[in-house]
């Protein structure tokens, strides 16, 4: 494997401990399930500079980190990864920065963990590639090792070959994609996308459509612990036991359509239609990107909502109307808030897939609650019991979230029960399987 993140990242203390957490994200999330027991590699970032680190095992994989410099994370993850590439794929109205100086930290970083990947895998072996940090290493790891089968994975939207076009080296970049034996897309319009901007540079690979999911039984399972059931429990006391819970969980990003669904909220307080003292709106958001400075305003216009909203609304008995939980949340916490929340409101404005919509229904073990589901996730494709709503439209937003806040426990139980099968039956070994299967036959026929 290899994607610009480890599985774990570390931190640096003072005394040069290195102390490792889970790596944010759905990349990581479903990636490492489907790993267990193939004896694999992982190459990738881990977050430090220190030179050298030795390779590290985690559970049954082993994890060959690539250490990257302040300069070189500076051009490019928060530049060319995601001042570049982040914004144009997904065309949301951020516009992407274009500096030749970032391209070339980008070529150095997919070079060396393509070398990396190359000292690694075995003869004739398989390498997958994830994502838009890591485009072009397929091109530069099918150069040192000819004989090895190389999947990518793109996690995120594609956009139109019109958009990609402003990129400088757009070319280039569909080329290193293009030198894999199969690129794996969210969706098939992201699939076409890239299929149009590829032209020729595609004939000799396969690009297909591949939506990925989270292992359902495992998520299912934890959700009915105790411990999680009974935090749950506490979580809607000390909310004071509202009748109704609205729930948004997201990295702090402006794809997510989080000022939106804060506002499509305010909106319904102001005309009635929501009463603070008995409906509440948690909203939890893992803090990311920091450094980067659209993401550092969409963080001040969300505080400056929450506090508009706090202040105009209290509610009688205490506590705010929106609960704003801007840091990284144990995985036990995080369940907890699937459980104890009655509607979930996924508004991204655009995103490869949303894990967290397929989290809150594998939670819903009871069946009960309601999505709310932007069209522009790649979720929407087969989540089609959900609410779906366009978090470009407020009208629609808001009367989605009302319908949901009204809706019948029998409807609730249909809906919630349909969208259960849909990702159970779904899940991410059945994603993975489809990939290494395909992989593993381009290794026979190769
Ligand atoms: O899924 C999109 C993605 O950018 C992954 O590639 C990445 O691991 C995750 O989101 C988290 O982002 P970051 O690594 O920038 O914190």
């Amino acid at each position: 494997m290899v994607s610009n993140r480890l599985p774990v990242t570390f931190t640096v203390e003072a005394g040069g401990t290195r102390v490792p957490a889970l790596s944010p994200g759905g990349l990581v999330a479903a990636v490492a399930p489907s790993l267990r027991g193939r004896n694999a590699a992982w190459v990738g970032w881990d977050g430090t500079d220190l030179a050298d680190p030795e390779p590290l095992v985690l559970d049954d994989i082993t994890l060959f980190p690539v250490s990257l410099d302040k300069d070189l994370v500076e051009r490019h993850y928060e530049g060319f990864s995601n001042s570049t590439l982040w914004p144009l794929f997904h065309d949301v109205g951020v516009p992407p920065e274009f500096h030749d100086a970032w391209w070339e930290a980008y070529l150095e970083v997919n070079s060396r963990c393509a070398k990396q990947a190359a000292r690694c895998v075995s003869l004739g072996g398989t390498v997958w590639v994830h994502d838009y940090q890591m485009m072009m290493v397929p091109h530069l790891l099918r150069q040192l090792r000819p004989d090895v089968v190389i999947g990518y994975f793109h996690h995120i939207p594609f956009c139109a070959p019109e958009v990609l076009a402003a990129l400088p080296q757009h070319s280039e970049l569909v080329a290193g994609v293009a030198a894999s034996n199969i690129a794996g897309f969210q969706r098939d319009q992201d699939r076409d996308y890239f299929v149009q901007a590829s032209g020729d540079s595609a004939e000799s690979m396969t690009a297909k459509t591949y939506p990925i999911s989270l292992d359902f039984a495992e998520v299912s399972r934890s959700a009915s612990d105790s411990g999680v059931v009974q935090r749950a429990h506490e979580l809607r006391r000390e909310w004071g036991n509202p009748t109704t819970v609205f729930l948004g969980v997201d990295r702090i990003d402006y794809t997510k359509g989080i000022p939106e669904r804060l506002e499509a909220y305010e909106a319904l307080l102001r005309s009635g239609d929501i009463n603070p003292d008995d409906t509440i709106m948690v909203q939890a958001g893992s803090p990311s990107r920091e450094n980067v400075p659209s993401y550092q305003a969409l963080r001040a216009r969300i505080d400056t909502i929450v506090s508009r909203i706090n202040h105009d609304f209290p509610r009688s008995h205490g506590g705010p109307a929106v609960v704003f939980l801007a840091q990284n949340l144990e995985r036990e916490e995080m369940l907890a808030l699937f459980v104890a929340s009655d509607i979930a409101v996924v508004s991204s404005l655009r995103d490869g897939m949303n894990l967290v919509a397929k989290e809150f229904v594998a939670c819903k073990n009871d069946n009960s609650g309601v999505l709310v589901l932007s069209p522009h996730t790649g979720a929407a494709d087969r989540m089609v019991d959900a609410m779906i709503a366009d978090p470009t439209n407020a009208e629609e937003l808001q009367s989605a979230m009302i319908r949901a806040m009204r809706m019948a426990p029998k409807e609730q139980a249909q809906r919630m029960s349909a969208l259960r099968e849909e990702v159970r039956t779904h899940d991410v070994a059945w994603w993975a399987s489809a990939i290494l299967e395909d992989l593993a036959s381009e290794a026979k026929d190769g």
